[in-house]
Formats: C-alpha cells, structure tokens, sequence
C-alpha cells in the first residue's frame, strides 16, 4: 500500500498503523505520477493530511490520472479534500477550525462495517467538504461537519474528514482495517516471517558469493541487520565487534557470547579499550570526545576490514526513519541520507552497502529481531549511543569513572527490570557528573561523587518526559548505590523534559 504523503504531521504514522494491520506500506511523494504509482502495482491508496488548505499559496496538489487508476484509494483530512476537488465536488474554506475529539454519526458502509452509528473522532481542519465527489454519497457527519465522510463504492473511493490514524479515534485503526481488507482486498500477511524471507532472497540476490563485513555495535539494529545477513549467505558474513571499553558492564561479553557462542555467526572480538582511553585521556569537552571516538573507531574498522583480504559489502542497520527524509511541505523526499549507526564508515573503504532494515521502523526491527530468536534482553535494549559511557561521564573518562558509573548503571538497570519498569522507559541510565561533595559514612567524612538517575519516556527520542518512578523504587536504588560503589555518597534524580534539555547529559 502507498501513503501518499501531503506533508502531515501523521504521513508516517498512517504507514505504521497500516503495517500493524500488517500490511506492507510505503510513504511517497504527493509528486508520483501515475505511470510510477502503476509500476509499484499496489493494492491501495492512501492519501495522507496535509497543509492548513488545499486553496493556500504552493499548496501540494496530486496528478489526478492517479485518482483515476482505478485502485481503493483513502483520503484523509486534507486528502480527502483533494479528492473533492479533483474529483468534482467542493471544498470551502471556514472562518473556524475544528479541532479535537468530535462524535460524529455514521451510514452503513463497509468502512464502518461493525461499528456503532455514533462513535468520537479526532478532527483538526479548517477547510471543510461541501460537496461530495460526483457519485458519492456521504456517510458520517458531525454538527459542524455535515461532511465528515464519503464513500464511492463503486470506484472504491473513500475520504474521511477526521484522523483514523492517531490513538483519539478510538475506533481508528478499526476503520483502517475495514478499508484494507473489505474495500481494498489487501490481506494481513505482512508478518516478520514474511520479511525475513523476503530480505533473506534479496540479500542473496545483492552479494551473490561475494564476502561481506558487519560492525556491531550491541544495540539492536546492528544485531538484527546481521543475523538476517547471516541466515541469508552463512559464513560469507564476518562480525565485527570493536569494544571501545565505553560499553555498559557485560555488554561485550554478551554480544560474544550471543553471536559467536550461540548462533555460531563468524565474529571478529576487537579488544581496543586501552587505543580509546589513551586517545581520551584530559579530554572533556563533549565534541571533541565525539570526533575522537568517532575517528579511532573508523581506524579500527579499516585495520580489521583490512586484514579480512577482499570484502566487497558492508552491512549496516539503518532504519527507514533514517530513510525518510521530510523536505518541508514537499513531503517525503527524494534524497536518501545515508546513516551511521558507529559514528560514520569512510566513504573511501568503497563497499557496497547492505541495508536489510532500510524498509523497517524500529519497533519492526525488535519483532524480526524476536522471531529470529535474538534474546529478549538484546531485542528489547534501550538505546545506546555510539560513544557511549563517554557522553554521560562529564569531564575526565578515566577507567576508574568508568568502572564507577557502570557499577551504579548496572544496579539502576537492575533494580529498574526487577520492578518491571524496563520496557515502560525509553531509557534509563546513570550519569557521573564532574562534581564531588562533602559526605559522612559511618564517622567517617567523604568527599565524593553524586551520581545522576536518568529515565525518560519518549515516543522517538525527539521529545522525552522524565519517568515518574516510585519512591520505593527511587529509594532501593539510591541506597544500594551509595552502598556499594565506591567514590559515590549522593544519589541525584533528573526530573528534565526534552526540550528544553537532552536525554543525554554530555
Ligand atoms: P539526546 O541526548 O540528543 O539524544 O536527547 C537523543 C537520542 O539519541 C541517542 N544518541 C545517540 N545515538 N549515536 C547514537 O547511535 C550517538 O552518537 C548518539 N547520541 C545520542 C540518545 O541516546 C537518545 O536516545
């Protein structure tokens, strides 16, 4: 299916709902022309929300021969208003908006197949339909929006005023599902076995007998995009795992023990702690402790692909949030920003780049992730960032801070799954500040460092809010870190939204 995107701000949240379905979708262009929407064959259409009005200054129009390929197609908010436009009925423009839930009252049809006639949407429009395209009639209205859907069964055409797509339309995902089964014929078959084995053939089909190299990083794209490499050509695939020695505690060890000891996935160990702390050691500003890891971590790579004799691809877990790239109102753009996972790969190693993943959010990649039997501690990892325990030590990263900040991250992570808070957090993690105060343990007066608690929920890491954790919880944490890690006596708790600050602390 083929989300035509007008630029909403939920283009790429219609394509996920649709996958839940599960049903393959595609974010595209409002400019494709028909030729291109042929050539993709697809089942159905989807025509995203857009802009305030579909009369405004540089409005994204739509080729009208692609309403008329004959394929089920479903226009939403502004969507819906193009399809009136092209397609012979009218559109005005109102002095009020509407916006927020809306009860609105609905005809028999089979978008609201088994739904109640009254039910609550989410709206958020100015303009309105006035008039339904020619030969369709309308089937649900609201008080102020006596247009709020249509349905052309014959051509298969459906418009829909309000947002399906978002959690405010209880029934959303349900009127989502009656377009793609009933209207379109789209079956859920979109499994994650059904993309391992279609990644698997196309990953075949790209290297051949050719030899192929992976960087892991041990979160879990890189896992995924590997293990689906390595089911795909075996033993042609060689792992790569640099240990920076910036890692959480057993974090290399069980990415070893994972790949090399139980899927048997040829794996290259990389022990480099003491290259990366040298090249540290007196450096505190942020930056430059990134572009250092960054640099040595690319040497390091080189050195390893260089001694592996004539690789041709190179395997990386971008994701297809990194894909699309919104440009403004334009939508999805053309352009494809190549991301790194480790912190940028030299363009000069001219390999070939293998992207199983590129087609797959994040949360997709987990469920893959699952079904090829990757651990659940692996699959469901919080992020982690490439420079790692570097950008939440502040100041000095000698391996003493280390130590001390992963002792006190692994009983913050430990107490956090024992009370089954993990998977509710986006993340959470401990952070060494650059700061010691005065303390007293036993009789005894300390001068010593605080340690900070992060958690955070988040949708996408581009907002966050801070974790209400229980106090009970809150407690066990800090006294077990104060007594047992050494060189702490303060337990601090970060209770910042991002924005206005990070996730990180660097
Ligand atoms: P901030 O701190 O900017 O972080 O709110 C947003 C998200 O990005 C992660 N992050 C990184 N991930 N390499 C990565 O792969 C990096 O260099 C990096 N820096 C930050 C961070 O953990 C959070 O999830």
């Amino acid at each position: 299916m083929l989300v035509i995107d007008f630029g909403g701000q939920y283009s790429q949240l219609i394509a996920r709902r649709v996958r839940e379905a599960r049903v393959y979708s595609e974010l595209v262009s409002h400019r494709i022309g028909p030729d291109e929407v042929r050539a993709r064959n697809p089942l159905a259409l989807v025509l995203s929300g857009g802009p305030a009005s579909v009369y405004a200054d540089g409005a994204p129009g739509l080729d009208r021969r692609v309403l008329e390929l004959g394929i089920p197609t479903l226009g939403i908010c502004y969507g819906m208003q193009l399809m009136a436009l092209e397609l012979g009925g009218a559109v005005e423009s109102n002095d009020i908006s509407e916006y927020g839930k809306t009860e609105v009252r609905s005809e028999a049809s089979p978008l609201f197949a088994e739904l109640p006639a009254e039910q609550v949407v989410w709206m958020s429009h100015r303009d309105s339909v006035t008039a339904a395209p020619a030969g369709a009639r309308v089937i649900a209205s609201s008080p102020s929006t006596p247009i709020a859907a249509f349905e052309d069964a014959d051509r298969g055409r459906y418009g829909v005023q309000f947002h399906p797509e978002v959690i405010h339309t209880p029934n959303g995902q349900r009127i989502l599902e009656n377009f793609l089964y009933t209207v379109a014929g789209a079956p859920p078959a979109w499994t994650p076995a059904a993309v391992i084995e279609e990644q698997v053939e196309r990953i075949r089909t790209q290297v051949g007998t050719e030899r192929v190299i992976c960087g892991l990083s041990g979160g879990v794209d890189s896992a995924v995009a590997a293990l689906l490499v390595y089911k795909a050509i075996g033993d042609q695939l060689t792992c790569v795992f640099v240990d920076h020695g910036l890692l959480r505690e057993n974090e290399a060890e069980q990415v070893v023990a994972t790949f090399d000891g139980h899927f048997h996935v040829p794996l290259v160990h990389v022990d480099a702690r003491e290259r990366f702390l040298a090249r540290l050691a007196g450096v505190t500003e942020p930056e430059l402790k990134r572009t250092i890891i960054g640099e040595e971590f690319i040497r390091v790579f080189e050195e390893e692909a260089g001694t592996l004799g004539d690789v041709r691809f190179l395997v990386q877990g971008t994701l297809y949030s990194d894909v699309i790239e919104s440009g403004g109102d334009d939508g999805v753009a053309a352009k494809i920003k190549s991301h790194h996972n480790v912190g940028g790969l030299p363009a000069d190693m001219r390999m070939e780049l293998v992207e199983p993943l590129r087609l797959l959010f994040k949360d997709e990649v987990r469920r893959v992730g699952e079904q090829l039997g990757l651990p659940e501690r692996m699959v469901w990892r919080h992020p982690f960032p490439g420079p790692g325990l570097a950008i939440r030590i502040i100041g000095d990263v000698t391996e003493e801070r280390l130590e001390l900040l992963r002792e006190a991250d692994a009983i913050l992570l430990d107490e956090v799954r024992k009370a089954g808070l993990y998977r509710e957090l986006w993340q959470c993690f401990a952070v060494l500040p650059a700061i010691r105060s005065v303390g007293v343990q036993g009789d005894e007066r300390t001068y010593a460092y605080p340690v900070v608690i992060r958690a955070v929920t988040s949708e996408d890491a581009m907002t966050a809010d801070w974790a209400r954790l229980p106090y009970e919880l809150l407690e066990t944490i800090s006294s077990r870190i104060i007594n047992e890690v050494r060189g702490v006596n303060r337990v601090a708790l970060d209770l910042s939204s991002k924005p206005p600050a990070t996730i990180e602390w660097e």
